[in-house]
């Protein structure tokens, strides 16, 4: 039986969408029903809590339904609702785009800690890899005179940087390029940044199925070992890079301990290995030693 026929207050469709979300296996069935109840009614939290009695329209209903039976299948909220927040940014989240992570934005975190002598530079960002724009929308938000070239290969994520750049008002700052890592590039920048794809090509199958079948495998499959994106980025670093300039990598978990050898191969000084809020080492940062062109 659908919410629809039943005549629940806000508290009885709480309480009857987060029983549905636990029977499908969904681990936040509870913070799931009430944003996905907020969300379908346009309730603050106060809302919510204070008028928990006040039935539910029919129109309420229909719309929460189908956003029950979309989680009940394990599609993310942020899918669900096309919208996440990340750093200070509200992106709008596409399909066929990779959701990004919170894991992520300790790129950004490292990034703008090692640029904090700059923050009114006019510095030159290439990203590569851009999805949804996540990584360049926070960090020209933060470094009001940058200026950034976002590549990705898919067409989808690099309408989706434009479409999320627009929103932040920030597509005078970037240009969008599609195409293959910085194969078409000749211009060198003050800082790379990627979260490249790291998943081993057999631990795909192995991933969650909100993962699996929601993000698409162009932003997910890393090669055997997982580390084909950082070899492919990494034998051109040094003609991309400034003097001095900075590379800022994500890391999956475990990476680690094979990309800093690549690095240091290159003449690239480590300057910092950031952990995310998991612990996990996340977050590589290199420095230029010395040009290689
Ligand atoms: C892990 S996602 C990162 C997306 C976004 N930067 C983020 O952090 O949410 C990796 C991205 O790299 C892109 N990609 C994969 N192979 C590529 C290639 N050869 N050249 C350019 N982009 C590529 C994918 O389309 C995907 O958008």
């Amino acid at each position: 039986m659908t919410l629809a026929t039943k005549n629940l207050s806000r508290h009885q469709a709480v309480f009857a969408i987060k029983q549905r979300l636990l029977e499908a296996g969904v681990d936040t069935a509870d913070e799931d029903a009430r944003i996905l109840l907020r969300a379908a009614t346009s309730l603050t939290r106060l809302e919510l809590a204070t008028q928990p009695q006040t039935a539910l329209s029919h129109e309420q209903c229909q719309i929460l339904d189908q956003y029950v039976t979309r989680r009940e299948a394990h599609e993310p909220v942020s899918r669900i609702l096309e919208s996440r927040g990340f750093w200070t940014v509200d992106l709008l989240i596409a399909p066929n785009v990779l959701d990004p992570r919170p894991d992520t934005e300790t790129l950004v975190e490292t990034a703008l800690s090692l640029l904090e002598n700059t923050p009114n530079a006019p510095i030159k960002i290439l990203e590569l890899g851009a999805g949804s724009g996540a990584i360049v929308c926070a960090l020209l938000s933060e470094l009001p005179k940058a200026q950034a070239v976002v590549v990705d290969l898919s067409p989808h994520a690099c309408q989706a940087s434009k479409v999320n750049l627009a929103r932040c008002g920030l597509s005078n700052r970037a240009f969008v390029l599609q195409g293959r890592w910085h194969e078409a590039l000749q211009a060198q920048f003050d800082l790379v940044i990627s979260n490249p794809p790291y998943i081993a090509s057999a631990e795909l199958n192995a991933l969650p199925p909100s993962v699996r079948l929601y993000d698409p495998i162009l932003a997910l499959d890393g090669g055997t070992d997982g580390l084909d994106c950082y070899r492919a980025i990494i034998k051109d670093i040094p003609r991309l890079l400034k003097p001095n300039g900075l590379l800022v990598f994500e890391l999956g978990i475990g990476q680690a301990t094979d990309v800093r050898p690549m690095l240091e191969a290159m003449k690239l000084e480590i300057k910092t290995i950031a952990r995310d809020l998991g612990g996990h080492e996340r977050a590589l940062a290199a420095r230029a030693i010395q040009n290689a062109q």
